[in-house]
């Protein structure tokens, strides 16, 4: 073969190799962003408030890149917990319970009741590792629909903003495939309008 076809096939097979592998590390990327963290550190609840206040507000900022207008200011919602809690369920990540004020009925829904539409629970977490390190994670949300608008959904719309801004999924826009687990697993709380609530241990007592 000429040599210089071979040098150039070569060069193809190399590059094609790097995207290959490229495209390999960004999937793991984001599996980490929704898989447990391996060492997250067992935290006092004051500690876990401490951490979350020195966090915060960068936490927002990040967020806010999505310009996501249902998310706006969701610091000053109601929280619904009285301090961050390890979700096993989000990746072993703190997190915090918010819900907006349409969703008044959040902390009270009796078996078969709803939320109204508008209603928007927002999630956000922090990774805090066993070496102490603190990290933004990612904001997990949920909005309720319109009847009607997302029937495979119980007209929930399920999204996953990453620590950056940018949407690891949405299940009413892009990479709504991301997300399609979400739904799957709060099915188990159908009778709750597929909402979970707080862990009893850390609610907010009034
Ligand atoms: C394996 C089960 C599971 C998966 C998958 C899951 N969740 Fe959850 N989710 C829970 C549990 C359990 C809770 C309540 C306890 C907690 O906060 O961890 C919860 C709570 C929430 C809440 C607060 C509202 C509520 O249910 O009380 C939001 C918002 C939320 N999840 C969004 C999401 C989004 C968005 C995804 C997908 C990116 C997702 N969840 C995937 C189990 C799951």
């Amino acid at each position: 073969m000429d040599s210089n076809l071979q040098k150039i096939l070569r060069q193809s097979a190399a590059a094609l190799l790097v995207v290959v592998l490229t495209a390999g590390l960004v999937v793991a990327d984001g599996e980490n962003a929704h898989i447990a963290i391996e060492n997250p550190a067992e935290l006092s609840k004051e500690e876990a408030v401490a951490h979350y206040r020195s966090l915060n507000k960068r936490m927002a900022r990040g967020y806010a890149a999505a310009q996501l207008d249902l998310i706006l200011n969701y610091q000053s919602w109601p929280l619904f917990n009285d301090a961050p809690y390890i979700s096993a369920t989000h990746g072993q990540r703190f997190v915090n319970s918010y819900a907006n004020r349409m969703a008044h009925n959040y902390g009270t829904l009796q078996e078969g009741e709803e939320l109204p539409m508008g209603s928007v629970l927002a999630k956000d977490s922090m990774t805090v590792t066993d070496e102490g390190r603190l990290h933004p994670g990612a904001m997990f949300i949920m909005e309720k629909l319109a009847e009607g608008a997302s029937p495979d959904t119980a007209d929930w719309r399920y999204i996953m903003v990453l620590p950056d801004g940018s949407v690891f999924g949405d299940t009413l826009g892009d990479r709504a495939g991301e997300v399609a687990y979400c739904h799957v697993c709060h099915e188990q709380v159908a009778d709750r309008d597929y909402t979970f609530y707080v862990p009893e241990e850390y609610r907010k007592s009034e």
